[in-house]
């Protein structure tokens, strides 16, 4: 950090050889102590904390002043630096074996009474850190979070620029589009009752830029989706978004590889292997369950359908036919008294499973189950040779359609095997997704954007369950990071996808007639991808949720505990925007003050 007139050094930096220095230093009282007449304070800025010795009758400020610090008081130090005493070092601190002798003391900005301690060691509720971010932010979990979300950042910039990305903005007041998610939308003044929508993602620009000749493009992009909350998710996020002309996939993959590489070893100082691992959907599916398999441990779903081919066992034979069949894991040795065990027949349930067969391996290699009299001694065998069985391993067995053992089989693979505390990271990609995703009614519904090159146009139209599109995902550790795709470069293509997709000719063209019309003037074939950042730097950081990396997140609900946003607006702003509240809304309203009223009186 540059010098200035008001602070020439940054606390956490100063060293052993600054022995002997005047320094004018600037930060908040972290703590402070009183030693019979000398006042010792842990002075924080942003580079650190030092030990700032105060002695009142050297005078660096009035007695009254030093007694009066509190703690996160904003002051200026000027002192000498020296090292300190012997046996008074602090090992925890990098500034721990010097302090600074205070010869002046200025009160920049007193401090009100904290909400909560700025201490890490402190639990404190998170509407409250969330509505004090500025507090929760001089706590060091948020701090070292913006630092590593500005590096990883800047990490990605550095790639791309290397690469001759061009950095473009897109506009974030923009026409609906199609992406997945619902708008959040702005109503406009000057044409009231029309609407702007934020971007999902800078799609659509992107590929305009792309018929635009500039190429290689990138952004850190904010999206906006009014989706329901998740641990990765929230309604407004960061994207790294890139785009490049005459590209095919690999093209997106290797410069993925660069992006990854070196994000991981600013973070974490670690190298990546590459090339990242690369897997089909199908095998994906297959093998986890899911198409983001957390890849730090095995545990893989191994079809057991043939070993029950001929099974009088009726709760398997039932299921055994086209898309139906039985499946296991083998949840090594889980040691799980009965009780554990029902309790993983429970979830199978919950999660949609008809049942579910445990099964343990004996000393004697016989298998004990519920189930095992129902087998014949070929199964026990053939289920033992499949899944790899030893002395002591637990085996998860499920019958049923191949979807709902997947979900079933992928998620209890993830609730028992996923390994704690294990900061391994495992990307791989994710390749051949389908064009639509088939429910268990056989309803479609598209895998990606409509953006996304649908490979085979006949298969398309004529089958489009299985037709396999040019999109691929990148996963870590059991995470979406990011998803991208070779794009449709033909206006016709482009139609067709709308009509398969259920937008009708006439809805595209009234939608969308203005990107199908640029698609129109020698567009080059193009592809791109895009990196959810708050995900990554979470995953790196090790935090559970993206809020934790967000400097100014919303809660579960959406809403910003410090700003009081969403918030209603003045009834002349609404009757500009000609925008009108339903009655039912307004009587919404007035319940809510009551209550709101009511538990007022009620704390009084
Ligand atoms: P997609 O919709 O898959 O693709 O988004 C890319 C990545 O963005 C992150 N992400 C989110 N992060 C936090 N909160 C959310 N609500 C959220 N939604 C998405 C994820 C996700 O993998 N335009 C395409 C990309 C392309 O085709 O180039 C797109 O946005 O990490
Ligand atoms: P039932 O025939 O329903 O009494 O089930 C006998 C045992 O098989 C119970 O332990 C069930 O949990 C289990 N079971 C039933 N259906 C399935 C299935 N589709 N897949 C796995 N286990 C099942």
């Amino acid at each position: 950090m540059a010098a200035s007139l008001m602070k020439t050094i940054g606390a956490g930096v100063l060293r052993a050889e600054h022995a002997g220095d005047t320094v004018t230093l600037a930060g908040w009282v972290a703590r402070r102590r009183d030693h019979g007449g000398v006042i010792f304070i842990d002075l924080r800025d942003a580079s650190g904390i030092v030990q700032v010795v105060l002695n009142p009758e050297d005078s660096p400020a009035s007695e009254e002043v030093l007694h009066g610090l509190r703690s996160e008081y904003c002051v200026q130090v000027i002192g000498t630096v020296r090292p300190r005493p012997d046996g008074t070092s602090n090992e925890d601190l990098p500034t721990g074996d010097l302090e600074v002798v205070g010869e002046l003391l200025n009160v920049l900005s007193p401090s009100a009474p904290l909400p909560f301690q700025i201490d890490e060691r402190v639990d404190v509720d998170e509407s409250k850190r969330l509505e004090f971010r500025y507090l929760d932010m001089r706590r060091t979990r948020m701090a070292e979070n913006l630092k590593a979300r500005s590096k990883a950042i800047g990490a990605m910039r550095r790639v791309m620029d290397r690469d001759g990305f061009l950095e473009v903005e897109t506009p974030t007041l923009i026409a609906s589009t199609p992406e997945g998610a619902r708008d959040m939308l702005v109503p406009s003044r000057l044409r009231p009752g029309n609407f702007y929508a934020l971007p999902q993602s800078p799609q659509l620009f992107k590929q305009l830029l792309m018929i635009g000749g500039v190429e290689r493009y990138y952004q850190v992009a904010k999206c906006y989706r009014d989706e329901d909350f998740r641990a990765d998710r929230q309604i407004e996020f960061t994207q790294l978004d890139f785009e490049g002309s005459f590209w095919g996939q690999d093209d997106v993959l290797e410069v993925l590889e660069r992006i990854v590489s070196e994000v991981v070893m600013e973070l974490r100082g670690e190298t990546v292997e590459i090339p990242l691992r690369k897997m089909t959907y199908a095998e994906a599916m297959d093998r986890f369950g899911t198409d983001k398999p957390d890849l730090r441990f095995g545990m893989e779903i191994a079809n057991l359908s043939e070993v029950f081919s001929d099974t009088e066992f009726k709760a398997f034979a039932g299921v055994l036919g086209a898309d139906g069949g039985v499946w296991g894991i083998n949840g090594g040795k889980l040691s799980l008294s009965r009780s554990g065990l029902d309790g993983l027949v429970s979830r199978a349930q919950d999660l949609g499973a008809k049942g579910l067969v445990w099964m343990v391996v004996e000393e004697d290699g016989t298998l004990r189950s519920p189930v095992a009299k129902f087998l014949s001694d070929e199964e026990l065998e053939g289920i033992k040779t499949v899944l790899c069985a030893g002395t002591g391993d637990t085996l998860l067995i499920a019958a049923d359609d191949v979807r709902v053992v997947g979900k079933v089989l992928g998620q209890l693979r993830l609730d028992i095997g996923q390994p704690d505390g294990n900061d391994e990271l495992a990307f791989a990609f994710v390749v051949d997704f389908p064009v639509f995703d088939v429910a268990e009614d056989g309803s479609l519904s598209p895998a990606h954007h409509p953006f996304t090159n649908p490979g085979d146009v006949d298969v398309l139209v004529n089958s489009p369950e299985k037709a396999v599109s040019k999109a691929y995902d990148l996963v870590l550790n059991g995470s979406e990071l990011g998803s991208g795709s070779v794009r449709i470069h033909d206006p016709d293509v482009q139609a067709k996808v709308f009509e398969v997709m259920g937008i009708s000719a006439q809805d595209a063209e009234s939608r969308f007639g203005w990107f199908l019309e640029a698609l129109r003037y020698g567009t080059p074939p193009h592809a791109g991808f895009a990196i959810g950042i708050d995900r990554f730097v979470s995953i790196l950081r090790d935090e559970p949720n993206i809020r934790e990396i967000i400097p100014f997140p919303k809660t579960q609900t959406g809403a910003d505990p410090l700003t009081g946003s969403p918030s209603r607006v003045d009834e002349e702003q609404l009757s500009e925007l000609g925008i009108d509240i339903r009655p039912e809304v307004r009587a919404r309203w007035v319940e809510e003050e009551d209550r709101a009223d009511g538990e007022g009186a009620v704390e009084t």
